[in-house]
């Protein structure tokens, strides 16, 4: 097949050539009816090919010409055996791989690290969850990835799994050692399922971390819009072997998906799949020596550190993505959050995440290296201020803290019920600070990274109580609950 064509964009660039009289979908009729403010900002030609499947454009839920020829290109490209796009980000990849994987009931292995999408998934599918501990890194105040050895020994303790799903690389860039959990869990007859949302240029260059789908992996999902080129909420989900029902994939996918996606959306996965399997690793290779550069620069600023190779052997890295630049900014006696914001204010830049210690910031094909000095001289120009407060003096409450270990995320809590069951119980609303000992119905996990610190079914401990409080206080956001402040909480009626 020949990688250098678009197929799909093509589709609807002949429909619009063809100067089609349109009586259908989408009423602003190719931006004619559309509010001339926004139709001038976002272009004609973004409009003119916002269509709805129509003879000529194919159908995303059934395809058979242009989408399906698209899709066959990117599996190709991706060593994969059936790629499907996906207009609704991991978020949807995540719930259509439990739903295509797992049955109610089911015992799946799930790193307690996972993105809350996950628990969608498991609230969909009614699987029963075994949560892996992935490794914590005190230093650096993350988790990493859950090690093979953690993954061998869930199948061991629960011989009944059907399915074992993965996160790598994590939200930091760290990636697992992906080809021995696959080899570890095909030998023991499990299905693996990856969430590779932060991955999806892996695959396109030989420096960066292994591809779930070059090692094997049964389902695998990309976000193509976090660090390729397309448009925001565009995924992949890779399907390679023949240990997934094809018939219940394609059916769980269609269910997922809208009966009329956006159309520049489908093209943009399209033209992002050529755009890596023909320049993705001279691409890439800019962007990994300008991430390079900027971390030698920011290495030599006292007080900053970007972690890179070395890290590599720390228990749960067993490889690291570059192109994601985790400054560690502790040492200025910032936080990563006061840093993120000082970025914002001071210097009009935003990255992507910030967290106690740290901020990340993405290093894309996008990223130019005016930008890239931009980022490193305002960490450079931050690292002189003049601190009233160090946050983290020895004397500090925030090292009181950390040292008390009260920043630490807390234990998993006891699961009394499965995720389904708590979501579809009968339930109350309880101040949350006298939730202790109730069943969660409920998702809570503070964002970014959206790491789910009690899930639905799950009892809420003393722990959690504290640390949800002192994450408030920090100015973090909750996804997940009904009322993101916490002040009250669902559980599940006694
Ligand atoms: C590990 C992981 N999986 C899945 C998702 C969801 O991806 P999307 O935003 O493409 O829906 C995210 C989002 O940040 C994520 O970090």
């Amino acid at each position: 097949m020949d990688q250098t064509k678009t197929p799909y964009f093509q589709a609807l660039l002949d429909y619009v050539d063809a100067g089609v009289l349109p009586f259908h979908t989408p009423g602003h009729v190719q931006g004619n009816g559309m509010d001339a403010s926004f139709r001038e900002f976002v272009g004609d030609n973004v409009c003119a090919i916002d269509l709805t499947p129509m003879p000529g454009l194919d159908d995303l839920l059934q395809p058979t010409e242009a989408v399906r020829e698209a899709q066959e290109l990117a599996a190709l490209a991706y060593g994969a055996d059936r790629t499907f796009f996906l207009i609704n980000g991991s978020t949807s990849g995540n719930q259509c791989m439990m739903m295509t994987a797992v049955n109610p009931g089911d015992k799946i292995a799930v790193p307690r690290n996972s993105h809350k999408s996950m628990l969608g998934g498991l609230v969909m599918s009614g699987a029963h969850p075994i949560y892996m501990q992935p490794e914590v890194d005190e230093e650096l105040h993350m988790d990493h990835c859950v090690t093979p050895a953690t993954v061998a020994r869930t199948i061991e303790e629960h011989p009944d799994l059907v399915a074992v799903y993965v996160v790598t690389p994590t939200y930091y860039g760290v990636a697992a050692d992906i080809a021995e959990i696959v080899r570890i869990a095909h030998d023991a007859g499990k299905l693996v399922l990856v969430d590779e949302a932060w991955g999806p240029h892996f695959h396109f260059h030989p420096e960066l971390p292994l591809s779930a789908t070059a090692a094997g992996a049964d389902l695998v999902i990309n976000s193509t819009h976090k660090m390729l080129s397309a448009f925001s909420q565009c995924a992949m989900l890779h399907q390679k072997g023949d240990r997934v029902r094809i018939d219940r994939l394609q059916t769980v996918i269609k269910m997922f998906l809208s009966t009329s996606p956006n159309l520049p959306m489908v093209a943009s996965l399209d033209v992002a799949r050529k755009q890596m399997a023909t320049e993705g690793e001279r691409m890439l290779s800019e962007t990994l020596a300008l991430a390079r550069r900027a971390r030698e620069r920011i290495n030599r600023i006292e007080g900053l550190y970007s972690f890179g190779e070395e890290l590599k052997g720390r228990p749960g890295v067993f490889d690291v993505d570059p192109t994601k630049l985790v400054v560690t900014v502790r040492g200025l006696g910032y936080t990563g959050y006061e840093v993120s914001e000082l970025l914002r204010r001071r210097y009009n830049i935003q990255v992507e995440l910030a967290d106690l210690f740290n901020v990340v910031a993405l290093f894309t094909i996008g990223t130019t290296p005016q930008a890239s000095e931009r980022f490193v001289d305002a960490l450079e120009e931050i690292s002189k201020d003049e601190r009233p407060v160090d946050m983290f003096a020895p004397s500090g409450i925030l090292e009181q803290r950390l040292n008390r270990g009260s920043f630490r995320l807390p234990k998993t809590p006891p699961m009394r019920m499965l995720p389904r069951e708590a979501f579809l119980a009968d339930t109350e609303f309880v101040p949350f600070r006298k939730s202790k000992g109730r069943i969660c119905a409920e998702t809570i996990a503070p964002y970014p990274p959206g790491i789910p610190v009690v899930a639905p079914g799950e009892e809420i401990t003393e722990q959690i109580i504290k640390y949800l409080h002192l994450e408030l206080k920090a100015g973090v956001r909750i996804q997940g609950p009904y009322d993101d402040e916490l002040r009250v909480v669902r559980v599940v009626r006694e």
